[in-house]
């Protein structure tokens, strides 16, 4: 089937923020900002490094005018890593011999090596202005999360703030975790409901955007690379792309959203907002973890043993929409 595999593109990306906004919403209900996670802050860099936000931010600028798909690129990934064992920069890392890493799990397709190599170069420069002899100060997941909100703003989303402090984890999910983690794009929207339910993610955060965003599927066929609400104007006008993704307008539970945000585009950039800060803060480490000096790589001496995260991961992690 020609649609059996999704890219992402700034449209897909939105996609799926879009769908994962859909489900659950109150449709008339006041969007609040979700609570910051113990550990984190909003200034947690102000002191350590603070110039990390300006230095996030003026790259992604420079890196997305020259390369517009790298936006999506950089929101997919924050996505992905946070869907698969919680926002710890484990997809970041490079496989190894314990095992590989989300990289080399089947959706590392849709990822973009340019968005990985952004990541390590937005992380050089953070370690070459605040680093303290060698030892950085900001996490790569930070690092990550940072990237993907200025891919928001620079592609005309909306601007929001982003929770602080997350540490990057030692160890990468298994390949089995990465597929439980990640739906097939065949996904109902009960079944993704269910999943996300997990995670205490709900039918308003499922109707969020995030789907693909690449210029060879453009979910939106209108605005690929602009974060608007266009994708829900499709759905309402039966032009999704893929099967599942109308399916967020015929099913009961995440048509009113639809029909909302594709008429109010604020009502669909306040849930964004609202959504994506929630996602970007699951199951994040703050005492645990480390601060690791090359994003690919744990730190040396680091590994497997130091903490378990293996647990409930097979039961836990949510199956999301981002990587089809
Ligand atoms: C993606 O994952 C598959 C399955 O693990 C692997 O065979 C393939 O080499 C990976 N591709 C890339 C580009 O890493
Ligand atoms: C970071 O780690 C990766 C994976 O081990 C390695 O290939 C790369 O050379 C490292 N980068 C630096 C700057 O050390």
């Amino acid at each position: 089937m020609m649609m059996a595999r999704r890219v992402a593109t700034v449209a897909a990306a939105v996609a799926l923020a879009a769908a994962l906004l859909l489900c659950g919403a109150e449709v008339e209900a006041e969007v609040g900002q979700p609570p910051v996670a113990r550990g984190l802050s909003l200034d947690f860099y102000k002191r350590s490094c603070p110039k990390a936000e300006a230095i996030v931010r003026s790259f992604v600028q420079d890196a997305v005018r020259r390369d517009v798909g790298l936006a999506a690129g950089l929101l997919r990934l924050h996505f992905h890593d946070c869907f698969v064992q919680g926002c710890d920069a484990s997809v970041l890392l490079d496989g190894s011999a314990t095992g590989p890493g989300e990289k080399q799990a089947p959706p590392n397709l849709t990822l973009r090596p340019a968005a990985f190599k952004a990541i390590n170069d937005i992380h050089d420069r953070l370690n070459k202005e605040c680093g303290k002899a060698g030892r950085p100060v900001v996490s790569c997941a930070d690092a990550l999360a940072l990237a993907a909100r200025d891919s928001v703003a620079v592609s005309g989303g909306p601007s929001y703030r982003v929770p602080l402090g997350r540490r990057d984890s030692p160890s990468f999910a298994t390949q089995q975790d990465v597929l439980a983690g990640l739906p097939p794009p065949t996904a109902t929207v009960p079944a993704l409901l269910g999943v996300l339910s997990k995670i205490s993610l709900d039918a308003a955060d499922l109707t969020c955007p995030a789907r693909g965003t690449d210029r060879r599927t453009p979910l939106d066929v209108r605005t690929p690379n602009t974060f608007d609400n266009k994708y829900y104007v499709n759905l309402v006008n039966r032009e999704g792309l893929f099967t599942s993704d109308q399916d967020l307008f015929t099913n009961p539970a995440t048509r009113p959203l639809v029909q909302r945000f594709a008429q109010d585009q604020k009502a669909f950039f306040d849930q964004f907002v609202s959504s994506v800060v929630k996602m970007g803060q699951i199951k994040v480490l703050t005492s645990q973890g480390q601060i690791r000096r090359n994003c690919s790589a744990r730190n040396p001496g680091t590994g497997m043993s130091s903490w378990s995260i293996l647990d409930d991961a097979a039961e836990s992690e949510p199956r999301l929409l981002i990587s089809y």
